[in-house]
């Protein structure tokens, strides 16, 4: 049987506009750091949302939040699909969301079109797919699929230094971090929509892509000890200047993700906290974040080798402490063939061009894919831009992407 699915575009694009302006920062930037108030009062929105469209809310204890609809075998194992809705400082409005919203509206369009899905569907918001809080990205979906220990997440603390711990107790969070954990099987398949985050597709002109692999990302803390003193009262051959000591390892990680004979390889030093930080005063310690990305395991691997192997020459060179902790050192993921052939069927059977794409950012689906068959469709972003506030889709990409995957659920709920 043939569904007619309509997309209602108008009311996913408002919707959209109410989530950003939920934020911390001036529009058109957004800021939605996990378990903040704001993130807590646009929790409440989503969870509105979704019950106003008869779904049925559960969330546990890291507060991923799961909005099913029940499906005629209750025993059958259930699709998810999602993303999450923090948001980095200055972030746009897109990433994230419109896997959350464009799954809401897809779940919509298949309630409206009297689908009498067989699996039930299940529509997942991840607590904090971003780094920004706790350092480490993905936490609901590690915890999810075992990525992530519970003993290793009640460590992990804010530059606050409030524990994980305290703010999900202080957000009514109260059962075990071990109940996290869903056991392999429980989703059946899972799909999650999102922007690019790149410039293929806006590029090419081609307005989907479907996902075959994620690459493998990376991410360490470096502290620099060096030896702090007056500015004037110094000498420079005196000094042990821990900045200048992180400007040379700054450059190094570069160069060492130029270096690999790969476009494939890129690396980021997105954080530089400097003590004391005083106009007169040499900088005693400095923190470095550094992220580093593959497509490519052993290449990837090898540039956190090149980052220690710099690390090394540079401490020994200026006579400065560095020490690394990694914070993450993840594989990439293949997505399933079966979703990346349900998802191509959707986009033939509704005459879209898309293309097989490479997602460079990761997602929730990288660790989904460790419990379940997952994979992920791309809509553009102009220019590829994102993380950042002139992030934009358009609201036709985006319902075409949410049709896309209404017709995918649908296949595969069946
Ligand atoms: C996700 O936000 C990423 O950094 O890839
Ligand atoms: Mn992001
Ligand atoms: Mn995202």
């Amino acid at each position: 049987m043939s569904l007619s699915l309509q997309i209602d575009s108008a009311r996913l694009a408002s919707e959209i506009e109410t989530l950003a302006l939920i934020s911390d920062a001036q529009p058109p930037a957004v800021t939605r750091v996990v378990f903040t108030p704001t993130d807590m009062r646009a929790r409440a929105w989503l969870i509105g949302r979704c019950e106003s469209a008869g779904l049925t809310i559960r969330q546990d204890a890291v507060g991923n939040v799961f909005a099913r609809w029940q499906g005629s075998d209750p025993a059958a194992s259930a699709i998810g699909t999602g993303s999450h809705i923090d948001a980095i400082p200055n972030a746009g409005r897109y990433d994230g969301v419109v896997g959350v919203l464009g799954g809401l509206e897809a779940i919509r369009a298949l309630r409206r079109a009297a689908l009498r899905p067989r699996h039930s569907i299940e529509l997942l918001m991840f607590t904090s797919e971003e780094p920004t809080r706790f350092g480490i990205g993905c936490l609901g979906s590690r915890l999810l699929s075992g990525a992530l220990s519970p003993e290793a997440a009640r460590g992990l603390i804010d530059k606050d230094g409030e524990s994980l711990e305290q703010v999900r107790l202080n957000a009514g969070l109260d059962q075990e971090l071990e109940s996290v954990r869903l056991p392999q099987g429980y989703y059946r398949a899972f799909v999650e929509l999102h922007i690019e985050q790149g410039p293929v597709l806006d590029r090419e002109r081609v307005p989907l892509g479907v996902v075959t692999r994620i690459a493998a990302p990376a991410s360490a803390r470096i502290t620099i000890e060096g030896a702090g003193g007056h500015a004037g009262g110094v000498l420079m051959p005196d000094r042990h200047d821990a900045l200048c000591a992180a400007a040379e390892l700054v450059l190094a990680i570069e160069y060492a993700a130029r270096s690999t004979g790969s476009v494939d390889t890129v690396a980021t030093v997105g954080i530089c906290e400097v003590f004391p930080g005083a106009v007169n005063s040499i900088p005693s310690r400095v923190r470095i974040s550094v992220d580093a990305r593959d497509t490519d395991l052993a290449r990837r691997d090898g540039l956190l080798q090149a980052v220690e192997t710099a690390a090394h020459q540079v401490s020994e060179r200026r006579a400065v402490g560095i020490t690394t902790e990694q914070l993450n050192a993840d594989a990439p993921a293949e997505c399933a063939l079966a979703i990346v052939e349900a998802l191509s069927a959707a986009c033939r059977k509704h005459e879209q061009k898309f293309l097989p794409i490479i997602s460079r950012a990761y997602h929730d689906t990288l660790f989904i894919s460790r419990i379940a068959p997952a994979g992920m469709l791309f809509i553009p972003c102009r220019g590829g831009y994102s993380h950042r506030p002139d992030e934009y889709a358009s609201v036709e990409d985006i319902g075409r992407g949410t049709l896309m995957l209404a017709e995918t659920l649908a296949s595969l709920s069946a």
